[in-house]
């Protein structure tokens, strides 16, 4: 049987733990070649902790398990010179690139927006607005030179789409890249490069399953547990279960790089529970 992603080839930021590990294996099961890339340091004020090379490691092996190709490299969104570099090195050895995942993105401090720190404030729009330019960025040009169209989809976040008290640098770069992936869409979509944005409500990484997460969500509370921050986050929710699993998110960016999707473009996918219609 042929995958949906037969002979494509997909570079996913991010691409270490968590959802774009998942995302590496998912498109890789529909038959694409990855390009992973990954951080791999701490993030200054984040509430858990970074993804190593041995993360980043494993992702490799499930992807060759699938009998895939994959290119993984440590770089930083931040980093013009060593992502474009560790792009350009990839797709000169896979030989093209059609999808763009653009799926890395951090948690660092909470606080009103008053409170919160300068550092907190540009660490954040530097990784989850300025980093998603940056990736798609350095991309298209590849995405272009095959001259067959192409796929970016951006990772926002149900907070990419309505308020919430003590993370607004997160919210304020979640809605940021949405205004990015219209105007994308509409520079694009004459190439036949559709661009999309996903919004996932929790997902059950290292990103909200942590002590200090949990207290966020209780109120403060500073004994929360996976356990009591379930029901929290479950009431924010219509359908009744208190997050989403990383597949969800990965079956949701497989429809929207498919040509299953090949006329959606410049669209907000919530996968979210419901939560956004309460
Ligand atoms: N977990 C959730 O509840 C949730 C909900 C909505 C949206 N999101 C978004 O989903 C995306 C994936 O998050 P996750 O849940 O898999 O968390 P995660 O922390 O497990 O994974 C994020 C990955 O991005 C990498 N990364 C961070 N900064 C980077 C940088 N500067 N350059 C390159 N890589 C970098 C990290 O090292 C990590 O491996 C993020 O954009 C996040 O904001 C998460």
């Amino acid at each position: 049987m042929t995958g949906r992603l037969e002979g494509k080839v997909a570079l996913i930021t991010g691409a270490a733990r968590g959802q774009g590990r998942s995302h590496a294996v998912r498109l890789a099961e529909e038959g694409a070649d990855i390009i992973g890339v990954d951080l791999l340091e701490p993030i200054d004020g984040a509430p858990y902790g970074p993804s190593t090379e041995e993360d980043l490691a494993e992702t490799v092996r499930q992807v060759e398990a699938l009998d895939r190709r994959i290119v993984a490299a440590k770089a930083d969104v931040r980093d013009a010179a060593g992502l474009r570099s560790a792009v350009d090195d990839a797709v000169g050895e896979l030989g093209r690139l059609d999808i763009v995942s653009a799926n890395a993105g951090i948690l660092n401090e909470f606080a009103p927006s008053a409170d919160l720190d300068e550092a907190m404030w540009r660490d954040m729009i530097a990784v989850n607005l300025t980093g998603v330019w940056r990736s798609i960025k350095v991309a298209v040009p590849h995405i272009r030179a095959g001259g067959r169209g192409g796929v970016i989809v951006i990772t926002s976040s149900t907070a990419g789409l309505r308020g919430s008290a003590n993370v607004s640098h997160y919210v304020s770069a979640k809605h940021g890249v949405v205004g990015l992936m219209r105007s994308l869409a509409l520079e694009l979509g004459p190439e036949m490069i559709r661009v999309n944005t996903i919004h996932p409500t929790q997902v059950d990484t290292d990103m909200i399953q942590n002590q200090r997460t949990w207290s966020l969500f209780a109120g403060g509370d500073d004994d929360a547990t996976r356990e009591t921050f379930a029901p929290v986050s479950q009431a924010m929710h219509v359908l009744p279960l208190p997050w989403v699993e990383k597949i969800d998110i990965s079956n949701a960016l497989l429809f929207l790089v498919s040509d299953d999707a090949r006329y959606i473009t410049g669209q907000e996918l919530k996968v979210d529970l419901g939560m956004t219609l309460k």
